[in-house]
C-alpha cells in the first residue's frame, strides 16, 4: 500500500473525472469498474426488481471520498453516499486533525449479534428460566444446525443469556441466543436460528409458556466499535476552541435536545459509509441511538478531554454491525467498487474504520459550531471549490 494514501492535497479542487481517475489508479480498479464509476453506477432492471417491490426505476446520489484517514496506522479511502453538502468536507478535516498525531485506534470488534425470544403466559418463571439454562447447549447446538457453513467458518451461535422482564402485559421471559456472524451483518443467520431454536423449545414442551416474537436486536451490545484520536490543539485553533468544544461536550451530555443533533452529526458519517458500501443503515442508526440512552438518559455517543500536551482527545463508542458480506454488498456494482477502494479484508475491519469516520466527523462538528458556526464554518469547506 502506499505510504500516505489517503493524503491527498487539493483533491477538492480537481474535477470530477481527474478524482475518477486519480482514485481508480489509487484503488487499482479495473476497466470495467472504472466504467462503472463513470456511468455512476449501473442496475438492470432484473437486478432491481429482485431487490424489492413494484419498482419503477432507480435514484442516484453523490459518491465521494472522503481523504486524510489514517486507522490503527493504515490509511484508508473513505467512499461515502451522502446528499447533505459538507458532511465529506467535514469528515476529511476531522481525519486531518487526526492525522498529525498518528489518526484514529479503534479496538477489536467482536462480531457478536443477539436474537431473541419472547416467552410470555409464564406459569413458573424461576423455573422455566431454569429449565431453558439447563437446555442451553442443547439449544445453541440447535440453532448451529442452521447455518453449518457460517460454524464450519469459525462463527455460529456461542452462547445463550436469559432474562425477565416487568411488562404492561406481566412478566416475560427474554431468551438472547449470542451469534458470531463473522463479516454479515447477520439478521438473516440470527432471525433463522431464532426461529428454529423456538421452533424446538416448543416441540419438546421445555416450558409451558408461550413462544412469541424470535427476531434479531438491533442493538448490538456485544458488537461495540471502540475508538480514539488525539486531536491536534493548533490544528484545532487553539486552547479557547478546545475550551469551547468541552463546554459542547458537556452540553449534549446534560441536554438529550443537543445530543440528538450531536448524534445525528455522527451519524452523517457513518451512514454515508454504510450506505456507500449496501450497508443496512437503518440497524446502525437503530442500534446508535438505543446504545446513546442505555444508561438511563439520552446522550452523546462520543466524548474527549484533554491530555497532557493540551491536545484534545476524543473517544467514540457505538455499536457497528457492519459487514462485507451478504445483503446487497457483492450485488451493488457501486458498493463493490467502494469496498475495493476502502480496501478492508473483514467486517470488522469496515467497523472499526465506520467508528473513525463517526469521531472525526463530530469533531469537524464541533470544531466549526465553537468557533465561526456550521453555517460560515462547514459551507466554506463545502463552497472552496
Ligand atoms: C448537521 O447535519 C449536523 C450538525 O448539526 C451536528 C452537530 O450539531 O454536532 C452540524
Amino acid at each position: 500500500m502506499k505510504k500516505d494514501l489517503s493524503k491527498i492535497s487539493g483533491f477538492y479542487k480537481l474535477t470530477i473525472q481527474e478524482r475518477q481517475a486519480l482514485i481508480s489508479k489509487l484503488a487499482n480498479l479495473t476497466k470495467d469498474e472504472k466504467e462503472i464509476l463513470e456511468n455512476f453506477g449501473y442496475f438492470s432492471y432484473d437486478q432491481l426488481d429482485l431487490i424489492s417491490e413494484n419498482v419503477i426505476g432507480s435514484y442516484s446520489l453523490p459518491f465521494s471520498i472522503a481523504t486524510n484517514f489514517q486507522v490503527n496506522g493504515r490509511d484508508y479511502l473513505i467512499p461515502m453516499v451522502t446528499e447533505e453538502a459538507s458532511v465529506v468536507a467535514a469528515a476529511s478535516n476531522g481525519a486531518r486533525i487526526a492525522r498529525k498525531n498518528g489518526g484514529f485506534h479503534s479496538e477489536p470488534v467482536k462480531s457478536i449479534m443477539i436474537g431473541q425470544i419472547q416467552l410470555t403466559n409464564l406459569s413458573n418463571p424461576d423455573y422455566e428460566k431454569e429449565i431453558l439454562l439447563k437446555n442451553k447447549d442443547y439449544l445453541i447446538k440447535i440453532a448451529n444446525l442452521c447455518d453449518k457453513t457460517l460454524v464450519e467458518m469459525g462463527g455460529g451461535a456461542q452462547d445463550l443469556e436469559i432474562r425477565e422482564i416487568s411488562t404492561e402485559r406481566g412478566k416475560m421471559i427474554i431468551l438472547h441466543l449470542l451469534v458470531n456472524v463473522l463479516d454479515a451483518m447477520g439478521a438473516n443467520a440470527v432471525n433463522t436460528m431464532v426461529e428454529q431454536v423456538a421452533h424446538v423449545i416448543k416441540e419438546k414442551n421445555l416450558v409451558k409458556a408461550q413462544i412469541n416474537l424470535k427476531i434479531i436486536s438491533n442493538l448490538a451490545i456485544y458488537r461495540v466499535a471502540k475508538c480514539s484520536a488525539v486531536f491536534d490543539k493548533d490544528l484545532l485553533g487553539g486552547g479557547q476552541i478546545i475550551e469551547r468544544i468541552l463546554d459542547a461536550q458537556a452540553f449534549a451530555k446534560s441536554d438529550p435536545f443537543r445530543a440528538a443533533t450531536a448524534n445525528k452529526g455522527i451519524m452523517n458519517g457513518i451512514d454515508a459509509l454504510a450506505i456507500a458500501t449496501g450497508n443496512d443503515y437503518r440497524a446502525i442508526e437503530a442500534g446508535a441511538h438505543a446504545f446513546a440512552s442505555l444508561e438511563g438518559n439520552y446522550g452523546p455517543l462520543t466524548d474527549y478531554y484533554i491530555d497532557n500536551n493540551e491536545n484534545l482527545v476524543g473517544t467514540i463508542e457505538i455499536p457497528m454491525p457492519m459487514a462485507t458480506f451478504g445483503g446487497i454488498i457483492k450485488k451493488h456494482p457501486m458498493t463493490k467498487i467502494a469496498l475495493k477502494i476502502l480496501d478492508v479484508k473483514s467486517g470488522e475491519e469496515l467497523s472499526q474504520v465506520a467508528a473513525a469516520v463517526g469521531l472525526a466527523q463530530n469533531l469537524a462538528a464541533l470544531r466549526a459550531l465553537a468557533d465561526e458556526g456550521i453555517q460560515k464554518g462547514h459551507m466554506k469547506l463545502h463552497f472552496r471549490k
